[in-house]
């Protein structure tokens, strides 16, 4: 079903969660859709102990054979274009969730959501924020009444440590790509 679909990828500062993002996006190329890899500005040029900006960006240009969206104006044609059918946004940091609930688009990813939903497409979000269940709850309470906005299901990251963390459980995004396109949120939404 999701063979040929043209599938936006936006990653955002969650540096840590990213390495584990990208089987999942290596996944969907196998899987034979043509992905069009984006980056948060942030991502596109910091140096964590979890991943080099170059590296990324190298590794998704090869893996999507395509160039990578890093800015708002590479971002807008999204919308006009009709570039997309379905829109992932993992992984999608407490940041990029707080600014989508509230109409802000000042970042290549908010923009591409932003161009993408003009044209009534599904943007999957996938969080993975320290503050999921601080200053984020209310965020993602107003995102799960949000028309074509859906959720990779999620689970508390560590309970013990980080009282408030959440993160997705990114293996599902392929069922929640699917269910979205039929305009249905996968569940259990919660793990
Ligand atoms: C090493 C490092 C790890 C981070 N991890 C996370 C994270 O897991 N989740 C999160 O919401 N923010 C995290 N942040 C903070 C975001 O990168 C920061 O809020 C940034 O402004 C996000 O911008 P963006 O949403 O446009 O990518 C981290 C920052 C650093 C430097």
């Amino acid at each position: 079903m999701l063979k040929n679909l043209k599938v936006g990828v936006a990653m955002t500062g969650s540096f840590c969660t990213i390495p584990q993002v990208l089987p999942v996006v290596e996944d969907l190329v196998k899987e034979g859709c043509d992905v069009y890899p984006i980056l948060s500005e942030i991502v596109s040029v910091t140096n964590t102990r979890f991943i080099q900006a170059d590296e990324l960006i190298r590794t998704l240009e090869i893996l999507t054979d395509k160039k990578v969206i890093t800015s708002i104006k590479e971002a807008e044609p999204i919308g006009p274009n009709k570039l997309l059918d379905i829109l992932a946004v993992i992984p999608c940091t407490g940041n990029t969730l707080a600014k989508l609930a509230n109409g802000i688009t000042d970042s290549s990813v908010t923009m591409a959501v932003k161009a993408h939903l003009r044209n009534d497409r599904p943007v999957v979000l996938g969080p993975s924020t320290n503050d999921g269940l601080g200053a984020n709850l209310k965020n993602i309470g107003l995102l799960m009444n949000m028309k074509n906005i859906y959720f990779i299901p999620f689970n508390k990251d560590a309970p013990h440590s980080k009282k408030n963390s959440l993160i997705a459980n990114f293996e599902l995004l392929k069922p929640v790509m699917e269910s979205a396109l039929e305009k249905k949120q996968y569940q259990p939404v919660l793990m």
